[in-house]
């Protein structure tokens, strides 16, 4: 749609999760006009429901190459190891520049950090706030850093795509904005610099983690700007999410991995540690191990759910420690105290994403990516507990200090955008929202924790025909659904499931947290290697 009103700025951050609000406070410390838009409100999104904390080498004893070491372990041969080398050697200080800004994390009765443990860690390296509650701590503090440094921020604001000049550079990106009065209905930032921060897109299964604005808005939108995207495959899935019955739908309450770093168990329905002897780490192996160990132990017992026992840690502990775990337990009627509490896995993390380079540039000149919407490399084939808010932190730094420096490329005006393409049948047709719940069961189906060459064909079939469908209900002015969140939002999830399911499909291979049943082995000779997704934007 052509936009009907606008604004220019140097950069416009799409998104306001960790890695969204720090590259915008850098990008204006640096002295450039910078404008946040984001699809709800400024708290909304993944980084508010964080829990276990930031991983970062804090502690006496700890350092950033065993850090790095651990996170390569859980990359399971994918990680790109220089990404990873600057996301341990820059962390501890974009931690304390976090402190900084004003967060407050959790301290040990002598003074300094209180540091804990969570799979596949060897030490205590993660720091946390608010016992169970670090998310919304980094998220209230850079809320207000960026209220009281005055920063433009558009709320209620859709991401529709991309708007690039006559050379293919970024020249801004079209909004949907819903009931902001001043900016209503489809408008424009024209800016030379895009960062995109959109976060993750868990929901498109039925049973996530993920807040329910997390629809993969920014990796379609790359994919519709022929930007490459890489390792959509890796969906991590979370061990001990609260089990709300099988058919539980949306976004489902997470139980830490903290929680097992203080020592909680997994029990079996006769109440048996399974996940002694699997793994020299028991319950704090890397996660896809762990989520593979429930998820055996759940076939062979025929059960939809393990528990996780933690009467041992006592009512006091539970109040101090993991607060918010325990009032959502509570909430639903268990309480850890005095019983175990079921979980099982669930859709938590993308570790693909947009791709970038070590500064965050994806392949569209002007276009950057930070957080769980990018493919900085450092995640691998599945990512090590509590990286993602310091890949956040990290890496949005590294774009603002790319954007500050700025050549040519970069320069500090607006280019012309070109118009908007409005082709006659659009490849991407607008979905109906009841699409969304389709989607979701067919990828629970046939893309969860275990696939197969058959679940995956099954699940491609299905999404397959639901964009026929879209498309064939194309009316004469091309249109389908009336353009809205709900619609965009089903139709970004259609474009990701289905790049999703395809890289799934080729991967022929067990590796992190991509689990083939038919292909039970990690293959190294053929597959230590990325897949790597760019759409022809001229069909998109
Ligand atoms: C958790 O607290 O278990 C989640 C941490 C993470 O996803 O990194």
């Amino acid at each position: 749609p052509a936009p009907g009103w606008s604004i220019a700025a140097d950069v416009v951050v799409v998104g306001s999760g960790v890695a969204g609000l720090t590259a915008a406070l850098r990008c204006e410390a640096a002295g450039l006009t910078t404008v946040v838009v984001t699809k709800a409100h400024l708290d909304d999104g993944s980084t508010r429901w964080a829990q276990g904390g930031i991983a970062a080498a804090l502690g006496e004893g700890d350092t950033p190459e065993q850090h790095l070491d651990d996170t390569l372990v859980a990359g399971a041969g994918l990680c790109d190891e220089e990404a990873v080398r600057i996301l341990v050697t820059e962390g501890p200080d974009a931690v304390r520049r976090l402190i900084a800004t004003g967060a407050h994390f959790d301290e040990s009765s002598e003074g300094g950090l209180e540091l804990t443990r969570e799979g596949g860690h060897h030490r205590r390296r993660i720091a946390h706030a608010g016992g169970d509650a670090t998310g919304a701590e980094i998220s209230r503090a850079l809320v207000e850093a960026v209220r009281a440094r005055g920063l433009r921020t558009v709320e209620n604001a859709l991401v529709l795509d991309l708007l690039t000049d006559a050379e293919g550079r970024t020249a801004g990106v079209t909004l949907h904005v819903m009931g902001e009065g001043q900016h209503d209905g489809v408008g424009a930032v024209h800016a030379p610099a895009v960062v995109l921060a959109t976060g993750g897109m868990g929901q498109v299964f039925s049973a996530t983690t993920n807040p329910s604005v997390s629809t993969g808005d920014g990796v379609a939108l790359a994919l519709r700007a022929g930007a490459e995207v890489s390792d959509l495959e890796f969906v991590q899935f979370h061990p001990t999410v609260l089990f709300l019955g099988a058919d539980a739908e949306g976004q489902q309450p997470l139980v830490s991995e903290a929680v097992r770093g203080e020592g909680a168990h997994l029990v079996d329905a006769d109440g048996v540690r399974f996940m002694v002897g699997q793994h020299e780490l028991a319950e704090l192996a890397p996660r896809d191990i762990v989520a593979k160990g429930i998820m055996r132990r759940m076939q062979e017992q025929d059960a939809e759910h393990m528990f996780l026992d933690a009467r041992h840690f006592g009512a006091a502990m539970w109040e101090h420690r993991f607060p918010t775990i325990l009032a959502a337990c509570r909430a639903h009627g268990i309480d850890p105290v005095h019983e175990p509490v079921p979980v099982a896995p669930a859709a938590h993390y993308a570790s693909g994403g947009v791709r970038t380079d070590s500064r965050g540039r994806t392949t569209v000149p002007g276009l950057y990516a930070c957080g769980e919407v990018a493919c900085t490399g450092v995640h691998g084939a599945n990512r090590l507990a509590s990286n993602s808010l310091l890949e956040g932190l990290v890496y949005a730094e590294r774009i603002a200090a790319d954007i500050a420096a700025g050549p040519a490329e970069n320069a500090r005006h607006a280019r012309v955008p070109q118009p908007v393409p409005q082709p006659e049948k659009p490849a991407h047709p607008l979905l109906a929202p009841e699409a969304r719940f389709a989607i979701q069961r067919i990828m629970a189906d046939g893309a969860g924790v275990l696939r197969s060459a058959e679940s995956l064909a099954k699940a491609a079939d299905r999404l397959q025909q639901l964009h026929t469908d879209a498309r064939d209900a194309l009316d004469e002015n091309g249109k389908t659904a009336e353009p809205g969140v709900d619609t965009w939002e089903a139709t970004n999830l259609l474009c990701v499931a289905r790049v999703l399911v395809a890289a799934a499909q080729v991967r022929e291979e067990t590796r992190g947290c991509h689990w083939r049943e038919d292909h039970a082995d990690r293959d190294d000779t053929t597959w230590r290697r990325h897949i790597v997704v760019r759409l022809n934007p001229d069909r998109a």
